[in-house]
């Protein structure tokens, strides 16, 4: 397209811009102007004495594993009573708590689960670790989760799970996937490794499931730098799942020296992390508030702004956790200035972000999987080439090439750093014939 000059991009700008808001300097930062922000924002992950002791005792107790400690255990009841879950199960980390999630519930060789494209990659992963089908059911525009209204067109004899994600702790139709799931006999798993305390008509994330899956991981709201859990609500899925973090030993079997229910691994939560973990969460709620009184207003703010459009959530959602603040950016209304350039000259005015993710659902490496000798002994060649044609997700493509991430720990400082955000939204906006 011809670069707008200055004058030519205001003359083309939308009536409806806001009154203009003060923007810092008479040059975008990107081209050596004065920088909207100069401090950083809030920092990530915080602690205290509080953390240093609780991993001093466990230090000093020479327990440092759940055969012998006390933490684990501990963690997973308190866990539990925060979510409303009946069952808990600390982990690793998120990978491996959906890695056991689908072992516990049947999901093996052969066997299809449905998720959406707009994920971390650890959900694709860990169907592929059971060597089933990852089936990726397009995403919401709106929303940026998988939509409902597509995911029974992708069901067949062979889906064992529906697996949504709540993707930056907000959440799609969830009535409607627990019906779905419900109504074909098929269990669902929630990824609600980016949803920490995130709530669906008053109750929490993660229970609505067959199990729901958590990350600890150290950008997330609730962290030991990693670490997972699972939340169950039937007690024999939770033994299972027990048992397949401990090599297959169960509960049942304690004490039954080396006696084994099934094949497993080691994907035992250690005491420190679960030590750590008994700490932040004395923390957790207070940053839930913070976090999503500065989202409400980070969104009043940039709904005002021409071109940006923030994700919103399902209409059951009473609570998003806001692990990242997402929003979908439309060149046009900048003057046709390239997503990329407009992420380059928001990280000059002070204000990091990122482009989010890339479409999962073509890359290369699951076609690769799919080719794989095991993959072509476990699925036929017509499957295999229907997969290859319903693979599109064109909203999603979309989403891609448009989305605008920020980081939770951005939405934990005063409101003036959101109102920092939205300045230098528009400062980019008004200087965009100087950028493109
Ligand atoms: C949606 C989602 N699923 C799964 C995971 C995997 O969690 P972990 O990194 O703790 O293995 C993550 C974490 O990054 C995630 O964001």
């Amino acid at each position: 397209m011809t670069p707008l000059t200055r004058r030519t991009f205001l003359a083309a700008a939308p009536a409806a811009a806001p009154a203009a808001a003060a923007v810092t300097g008479d040059k975008p930062a990107l081209k050596g102007g004065k920088k909207t922000r100069t401090q950083p924002f809030a920092a990530w992950p915080r602690f205290d004495q509080k953390e240093e002791n609780a991993l001093i005792e466990v230090l000093k107790s020479g327990k440092w594993y759940r055969g012998n400690g006390t933490f684990v255990k501990k963690f997973e009841e308190s866990y539990s009573s925060l979510t409303g879950a009946k069952h808990c199960l600390a982990t690793t980390n998120g990978t491996s708590a959906l890695i056991i999630s689908l072992d516990a519930l049947g999901v093996g060789p052969g066997d299809e689960v449905l998720i959406p494209p707009y994920t971390f990659i650890a959900t694709v992963n860990s169907v592929i670790r059971h060597h089933a089908l990852p089936v990726f059911v397009d995403s919401d525009a709106a929303t940026f989760q998988m939509d409902h209204r597509k995911v029974e067109a992708a069901i067949n004899g062979n889906t064992r799970a529906i697996m949504p994600v709540h993707v930056a702790g907000g959440i799609g139709n969830l009535d409607a996937f627990v019906s779905i799931a419900a109504k074909h006999k098929i269990p669902l798993i929630e990824d609600a490794c980016q949803a920490h305390l995130s709530e669906w008509k008053g109750r929490k994330v993660g229970t609505y499931g067959d199990a729901g899956c958590f990350s600890f991981q150290a950008s997330k709201n609730l962290t030991s730098g990693e670490g997972g859990a699972i939340l169950f609500k039937d007690e024999d899925a939770r033994e299972r799942a027990y048992a397949f973090h401990n090599n297959g030993s169960g509960l049942k079997f304690i004490g039954a020296n080396f006696g084994y229910s099934s094949s497993g691994a080691n994907m035992r939560m250690p005491e420190f992390q679960a030590a750590i973990l008994l700490q932040q969460m004395t923390r957790l709620e207070g940053q839930v508030r913070t976090r999503t009184e500065n989202a409400n207003y980070l969104t009043s703010l940039l709904k005002q702004i021409p071109g940006i459009t923030p994700a919103t959530s399902g209409d059951g959602c009473t609570n998003n956790a806001r692990h990242l603040f997402m929003l979908r950016y439309d060149a046009k209304a900048f003057g046709g200035l390239k997503r990329e350039v407009f992420l380059k000259a928001m990280a000059a005015e002070g204000i990091p972000c990122s482009g989010g993710y890339s479409p999962l659902n073509s890359q290369q490496f699951i076609k690769t999987v799919l080719a794989s000798r095991g993959y072509q002994r476990l699925f036929s060649a017509k499957r295999l080439n229907e997969w290859a044609e319903q693979n599109q997700c064109p909203v999603n493509d979309k989403i891609c090439s448009e989305a605008v991430w920020f980081t939770q720990n951005m939405l934990l400082g005063p409101r003036t750093d959101m109102e920092q955000i939205a300045d230098a939204v528009r400062k980019i906006q008004k200087f965009a014939g100087e950028l493109a």
